[in-house]
């Protein structure tokens, strides 16, 4: 019964998804208040932020150039860019961004993208992408947009995706699979959506499935 629920709820934001509103709706999210996410307030809203640079500094040689989707104010610009010679950090929001920029990190260039749409040109060493994916509610869409942020990674780079764990009934489902809902399946099976992505860590700590990906040397 649960699992109906769930899927009812899921299949309807696929049908309704607006992708034209995107910008605006996370605009007026982030105009209407600061730190929408709540990660200064609830220590437990970043928990995945730990585990991501846990899992990087594993990864990840000095000196590394990084492109960061979705960064939003920058809460995790600033611990990235304390590792990494220059970040691009991207994001739909522009209030979001002109946040970003208030925080004067002298290694971190901010860009409007929306990951939707055609990357910009370059490649990285790291590209992090955490609680974006899940917003893109079609899921040929999603699809793009994973190849889209894959695409930006360098021979050899990393891709670091994390999204929140759901339900187990999500996670589980059949039918989550075919809408891409769920962190098994946004974050989970990349190198499904682009096969030069080998998989090489992952992380289910802080209430999050977080993976690395590193692009093969041949590209
Ligand atoms: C939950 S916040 C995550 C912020 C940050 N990545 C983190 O994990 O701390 C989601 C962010 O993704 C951005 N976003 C949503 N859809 C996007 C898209 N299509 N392209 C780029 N950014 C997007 C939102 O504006 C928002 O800043």
């Amino acid at each position: 019964m649960r699992t109906a629920y769930y899927f009812v709820v899921e299949l309807r934001r696929a049908l309704f998804y607006r992708p034209s509103e995107t910008r605006r709706a996370f605009d007026a999210l982030y105009t209407a208040a600061e730190d929408p996410w709540r990660y200064g307030a609830e220590p437990t809203a970043a928990a995945h932020h730990p585990v991501a640079l846990r899992l990087l500094d594993r990864h990840l040689p000095p000196g590394s150039t990084a492109f960061e989707v979705g960064c939003g104010e920058g809460v995790f610009t600033s611990l990235l860019s304390s590792r990494c010679e220059v970040v691009i950090a991207s994001d739909v929001s522009t209030v979001a961004l002109d946040r970003l920029r208030r925080r004067d990190l002298a290694n971190v260039k901010p860009m409007v993208w929306d990951a939707r749409t055609t990357p910009p040109g370059g490649s990285f060493d790291v590209v992090v992408c955490m609680d974006v994916l899940s917003y893109v509610h079609r899921p040929a869409s999603q699809r793009s947009t994973a190849r889209n942020i894959a695409r930006l990674v360098a021979p050899g780079g990393l891709l670091l995706v994390s999204e929140k764990n759901q339900d187990e009934l999500v996670e589980s489902a059949w039918w989550a699979r075919l809408l891409r809902r769920g962190a098994r399946n946004v974050a989970g099976n990349l190198h499904r959506i682009d096969r030069e992505l080998e998989r090489v860590a992952e992380d289910t700590g802080g209430d999050h499935l977080t993976v690395v990906y590193r692009r093969g040397d041949q590209t």
